[in-house]
């Protein structure tokens, strides 16, 4: 008999639960039990946020968006923030009381299902000596080892759905749309929703872009008797020279800035240069949320069986990763070094410039 607890950490992605659906159900079949720790380690902090999970507490979860056990991107336990008598704030790092509650539960295994934040806070108690296993999630799929992480198809579909409507009033009013999706650090989301919904112009941080191009872009529509244009803008793309746009640091106790902006920027500047009426809109976290598409549902629950699988064969600080249409797994540590960039060489990107999509350079 195993006790497994799992925990979702970061901000939330379509096909959580169907990972915690797989881990519930895989572990039941083997006769082991599963916890869910509430709010990233929260759960496992206070262990009054520990929650039993069987398999009536799962049923049909796998098609809801969130996560049944709650997520936070400002749980580290490294670096909690809490309030002093005084009621100043202190970061704190209460990593120890977490390893002693997970012993003192007699638990075997921690599944962290997260993307780069969470996985290398797993990577930290692996190195304490926890038994971990990440799964990894992120809508803007930009971890570098595994092919695909689970929300960025349906985070694409959402978008893209977006865009094809946008077109028609953009050319209603002979506009242009410029729609900001989301994309910290890479512009998957920008590229595959910008090509499958008809953009004009797409912006990722791969590429700083040059104004006088994606407004020559815009303008030269006019060759096809085409007087709308719609711009897609990755949050975290930044002109030439330009710095990334933000909203500053958010609530206490986030690790990133808050992105957002650069489509505002955008649009003001085409609607200076251009004169053509122009508007912008922020899809935000529209993309996160929703019920996971197939290729998402399916992708979680291989990725909760395959992670469930490692724990049978006692093989811990690993992450389970899709390589080649297969399961796999790779060492914490090479799951979080860096952030996967969109590759300028891929057949999008080389695609996307054939049919003549401007990129901003
Ligand atoms: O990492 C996923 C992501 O969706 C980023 O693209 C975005 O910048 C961030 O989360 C937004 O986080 P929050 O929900 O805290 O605003």
């Amino acid at each position: 008999m195993k006790k497994i607890v799992i925990s979702t950490g970061g901000g939330d992605a379509p096909g959580l639960n169907a990972v915690i659906y797989a881990v519930v159900r895989s572990c039941y079949r083997r006769g082991w039990e599963v916890y869910g720790s509430k709010s990233g380690y929260k759960g496992l902090l206070d262990m009054d946020e520990l929650l039993r999970l069987e398999i009536a507490d799962v049923d049909e979860i796998y098609s809801m968006g969130g996560t049944v056990i709650g997520s936070t991107n400002k749980g580290d336990p490294f670096n909690m923030p809490v309030k002093n008598l005084a009621g100043e704030t202190q970061v704190v790092d209460v990593s120890d009381r977490i390893v002693q509650n997970f012993t003192r539960m007699g638990f075997d295994c921690h599944i962290a299902i997260g993307g780069d934040g969470s996985l290398e806070i797993a990577r930290k108690f692996a190195d304490k000596g926890m038994p971990v296993i990440g799964v990894p999630k992120t809508i803007d799929n930009d971890l570098e080892a595994t092919d695909r992480t689970f929300g960025f198809d349906t985070a694409v579909a959402t978008a893209t759905e977006a865009l094809d409507k946008l077109h028609s009033t953009a050319k209603s009013h002979d506009r242009v749309m410029v729609v900001e999706v989301m994309g910290r650090d890479a512009g998957w989301i920008a590229l595959y929703s910008g090509i499958s919904g008809g953009a004009d112009v797409i912006l990722m941080p791969e590429i700083p872009f040059d104004m006088d191009k994606v407004c020559g872009k815009i303008m030269d529509n006019a060759l096809h008797e085409k007087d709308y244009a719609i711009v897609v803008v990755a949050e975290g793309a930044t002109a030439m020279g330009g710095e990334v746009i933000s909203k500053g640091r958010g609530e206490i106790g986030r690790s990133e800035v808050l992105l957002g902006g650069i489509g505002e920027w955008v649009a003001s500047e085409i609607r200076q240069r251009t004169e053509k009426d122009t508007r912008s809109l922020v899809l935000g976290h529209l993309q996160r949320g929703g019920s996971p598409t197939t290729f998402d549902r399916l992708l979680a629950m291989r990725f909760g069986a395959a992670a469930v699988r490692l724990v049978e064969k006692g093989i811990f600080g690993h992450m389970v990763a899709l390589a080649s249409s297969q399961m796999t797994s790779v060492p914490l540590e090479d799951a979080v070094k860096s952030r996967k960039k969109v590759n300028m060489q891929s057949d999008k990107v080389l695609t996307a410039r054939d049919i003549g999509i401007c990129l901003g350079d």
